[in-house]
This record gives structure tokens, C-alpha cells and sequence, in this order.
């Protein structure tokens, strides 16, 4: 049987990696390497934690491309379904091709995979399929919204309230509703701008743990445009930007 270990490798700083981690990290033979156009940021960091933190030498790694999400001409989900397939297809390959039977191979999880991460819904499809044997294992890691509210030294919920995770175009289409606390990820629309600025403080980051990192908190209808200025600004540092922010409404408490 193959064994593979999905291990969350946390947001960006190398020494996010848990022991746990580290230590899944060792008991690979092979690790998958994605290798997406454009995103050598990304590709780096697996590549540092590698060279970082495995201690065994008789490892190898495995590079694969990731296919391209098709344009949304079909619905968003049928989309995202069809890529899944497609890389599940590639694993599926990948694990009988260039994985013994008997041996671990490891995938390295940006942040942790339990949040807007496609890998354990593509392994659980591949699993179900059944064309290779495989067992696998889940080891978390520290997310980018951790990283964020330690950055900022805040709680994400006020006492006893709940916390309202979204994303940015949902944020964007479906507005803040009546949540007190929201975390907002995947935003390349800048979607803050889209609320009623006098409601909100914003606590936002961005390339949180990384040599661009960049953090301003304060009252949304002061930041928006700083925040707007300093996405940029990232963006152009490192070839990429990814940011995440708490929209607290006014009020609430932000450091209960
Ligand atoms: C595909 S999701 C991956 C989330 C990841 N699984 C996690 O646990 O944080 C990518 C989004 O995570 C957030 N993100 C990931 N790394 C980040 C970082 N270093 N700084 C700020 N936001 C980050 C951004 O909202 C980005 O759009």
C-alpha cells in the first residue's frame, strides 16, 4: 500500500513548519512538486522547506505541471470540478507511476488544507476511484488567517461571537450581512472597498510571514486606499500578493 501524507506547511514563513510536520516531512520518499506558471514565489517556498527541514538524504521529489482552470464559460463550480478530475488524473499517474508500493509520498499544503484548498477534496475523489491503492494522512499547519491575527495581536471573534469566513467575491456579491466579525480571503477584488467604510475597522495583511509582508489595521474609511496602495506595492516586492483581512464592524470590541 502507498501512503501519502498531506502535510499544511503554514503561510509562507519556513518556521510555521511544525514538528509534526517536519518530522512527516522525513518519513517521505518522494515529494509532489506542482509547479504552476507564474507563481515561483510559491514553488520556492516547498523547495526552502525541503532543503530545510529534510534530514534524510534518500528522498526525491516529483514535478508535475498543473493543468489551467478552463475559463468560466461554464458554471463557476463545473469549472473547478473539471480541474479537480484533471489533477486527480495527474495523482493518480503520478502515485502508481513514480511511487512504489510501500513507499510515502508527501504534498506540501500552502497554509493548512482544511481551509479554501482543493487537495483533500481531489485526493478523497482519487481515493474513491480506486485505480491505486493508497492510504493517506492529513497533518495541519498554520493558516493565513492565524498568521494574520497574530500579526495583529487580535482575537478574531469578539466574546462569544461568531466568525464569518468568505471570500472575496462573495464578500463583494452578498455584502457583510449583519456579522460582526468577518475574515476575508481570496480577494483579488479588493472587496473591502465594496462596504459601507464608516461600519468596519479592517486589520489586513499581506504575504504575511515573508519579506514582503505588509500589515495596516485602523478604520476601514481611513486604510482603504493605504491598504489599496500597499497591495500593490507587495505585488510588485514579490511577483505575487496574497492578503486576507478581518472586517470588524465598529464597536465590538476588537481586542476582546
Ligand atoms: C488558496 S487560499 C489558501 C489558504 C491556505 N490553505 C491557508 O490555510 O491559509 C489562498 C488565500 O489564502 C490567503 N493567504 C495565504 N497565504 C497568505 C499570506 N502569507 N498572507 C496573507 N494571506 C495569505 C489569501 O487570502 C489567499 O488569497
Amino acid at each position: 500500500m502507498r501512503r501519502l501524507l498531506i502535510i499544511g506547511i503554514g503561510a509562507g514563513d519556513p518556521d510555521h513548519m511544525t514538528v509534526q510536520a517536519i518530522d512527516a516531512l522525513n518519513s517521505a520518499d518522494v515529494v509532489l512538486v506542482p509547479e504552476k506558471e507564474g507563481k515561483d514565489g510559491l514553488a520556492a517556498l516547498r523547495h526552502d522547506i525541503c532543503r530545510r527541514f529534510m534530514t534524510r538524504t534518500d528522498w526525491r521529489t516529483v514535478a508535475y505541471k498543473v493543468p489551467k482552470r478552463a475559463a468560466p464559460d461554464l458554471s463557476y463550480r463545473q469549472v473547478v470540478d473539471d480541474w479537480h478530475e484533471a489533477i486527480g488524473d495527474i495523482w493518480g499517474r503520478l502515485l502508481s507511476e513514480d511511487v512504489k508500493d510501500g513507499e510515502t509520498a508527501a504534498y506540501l499544503v500552502w497554509g493548512d488544507p482544511s481551509i479554501y484548498d482543493s487537495t483533500l477534496r481531489i485526493v478523497e475523489r482519487l481515493a474513491a476511484k480506486g485505480d491505486v491503492a493508497f492510504d493517506y494522512e492529513v497533518i495541519p499547519g498554520i493558516t493565513s488567517i492565524q498568521a494574520l491575527a497574530a500579526r495583529h495581536r487580535i482575537a478574531l471573534n469578539t466574546i462569544g461571537g461568531p466568525i464569518h469566513v468568505t471570500t472575496g467575491r462573495r464578500l463583494g456579491q452578498e455584502g457583510p450581512g449583519t456579522a460582526d466579525s468577518i475574515v476575508v480571503m481570496l480577494d483579488g477584488e479588493l472587496a473591502f472597498t465594496t462596504v459601507d467604510a464608516d461600519e468596519f475597522d479592517i486589520y489586513w495583511g499581506a504575504n504575511l510571514g515573508t519579506e514582503s509582508e505588509v500589515a495596516i489595521a485602523g478604520r476601514l474609511s481611513e486604510k482603504s486606499s493605504e491598504i489599496t496602495e500597499a497591495r500593490a506595492k507587495a505585488r510588485d516586492k514579490a511577483g505575487w500578493v496574497m492578503d486576507t483581512y478581518l472586517l470588524r464592524r465598529k464597536d465590538n470590541g476588537a481586542k476582546e
